[in-house]
């Protein structure tokens, strides 16, 4: 049984990754925010708006539960995710979990894309950013380093790096 689940930072490439992996692997992927505003007909900036963060936080423990009880797949958790609850000992209890590694500096440059999407960095600057993302991650590295693996996708060459990334987390998971 293949039961893979893929936390790190926002801008990290859980998605991207996620996708790639669970193709190769031929099972599933499931990516827990698609399920969250599947589930409740809402965007992400969507439910902050109405119910705050700690409301989110709520709604992504319960799908998490659901999510992650599924065999035969990869699932790719939001950035909060491992920081809330007991949420990262619960995906280490039934699950192989890969935390997707990568310096504030390549985080920052993947986010700028997609800033609008994620109401926790909506609105700062570059340099704004850059330093949210220095001190949130230091925040977060104790829950992320609870995950059986570590992948630092910030080493590998921007070409290959999806593949690359597939190949690598094949040979240390040996699926
Ligand atoms: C969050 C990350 C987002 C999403 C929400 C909060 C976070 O997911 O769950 O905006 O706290 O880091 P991605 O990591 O997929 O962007």
């Amino acid at each position: 049984m293949i039961r893979i689940i893929l936390i790190g930072y926002m801008g990290a490439g859980k998605t991207t990754v996620g996708k790639a992996l669970a193709a190769e692997l031929g099972v599933p992927f499931y990516d827990l925010d698609w399920f969250i505003t599947t589930r409740y007909r809402r965007s992400v900036p969507e439910i902050f708006a109405e119910r705050g963060e700690e409301g989110f936080r709520d709604l992504e423990h319960r799908m998490l539960h659901e999510a992650a009880e599924f065999e035969d797949i990869v699932l790719s958790c939001g950035g909060g995710t491992p920081c809330f609850y007991d949420n990262m000992d619960y995906m280490n209890s039934l699950a192989d979990t890969i935390y997707l590694k990568a310096a504030p500096e390549v985080l920052a440059m993947h986010l700028k894309m997609g800033k609008g999407r994620r109401p926790l960095i909506e609105g700062k600057s570059h340099e704004e950013l850059e330093v949210y993302i220095q001190e949130s991650l230091q925040a977060r590295e104790p829950y992320y380093s609870k995950a059986k693996y570590t992948l630092d996708v910030s080493l590998l060459d921007n070409e290959s790096k999806i593949q690359e990334s597939v190949r690598l987390i094949r040979e240390m998971l040996k699926v």
